[in-house]
């Protein structure tokens, strides 16, 4: 049996599909794995009090008016003295910095509410609303320089009905985002962190 991996999740906001990802591990879902931290940009986070209440180690590394890559500088280093294998974007409401995809290569993981390459950006529900799209979905990445372009790893396709809000439409996918950002973490880890 190797060693567990050690995942690290960034967040900005309500933390739902970190919540996904940590009953995952938790239920065997994503096996052998753990997860070291969850890291916030935001103080006020939600989804800080949601890792806490799971015993789960929280860190706030705000920006406070620093460059992108001093604040990236920072993060990357809480996640290296946890030795964490993977990090996952889970509502991480900024660009990474070059520095950090090196730090990481093919190691860096985002989620996003829209079937890639079409809708990158935010507001990818009202988007796909907007452009009539009859079927919209989410999709789970590795993160590159791009903004929400890096290479697919898997996608869910959630149908767009007439009478959809924006709110409707994002209750919807997000339903499906939950059980696909587990599926992806652990066929990532088993596929290329366990070699
Ligand atoms: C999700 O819709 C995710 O796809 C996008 O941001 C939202 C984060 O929601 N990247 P939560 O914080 O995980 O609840």
């Amino acid at each position: 049996m190797t060693e567990p991996a050690r995942i690290g999740i960034l967040i900005s906001g309500r933390g739902s599909n970190m919540v996904a990802l940590a009953d995952a591990v938790r239920d065997g879902r994503i096996p052998n794995a753990e997860i070291s931290v969850v890291i916030s940009d935001q103080p006020d986070a939600r989804g800080l009090v949601k890792a806490r209440d799971r015993s789960i180690e929280t860190l706030v590394i705000e920006r406070s008016g620093r460059s992108r890559e001093e604040h990236d500088r920072e993060i990357v280093a809480a996640l290296r003295n946890r030795q964490v294998d993977l990090v996952c974007l889970a509502g991480y409401m900024r660009v990474l910095s070059g520095e950090f995809l090196k730090a990481f290569p093919r190691r860096i993981l985002n989620i996003h509410p829209s079937l890639l390459p079409s809708f990158p950006g935010l507001e990818a529900q009202k988007q796909a609303l907007e452009h009539g799209a009859k079927v919209s979905g989410c999709t789970v990445h590795f993160v590159d320089e791009t903004l929400d372009g890096g290479p697919v790893i898997v996608q869910r396709v959630v149908p767009v009905l007439d009478d959809d809000t924006v709110e409707s439409l994002s209750v919807r996918i997000l339903a499906e985002e939950h059980h696909l950002y587990p599926e992806a973490v652990a066929m990532v880890l088993s596929n290329n962190l366990q070699e």
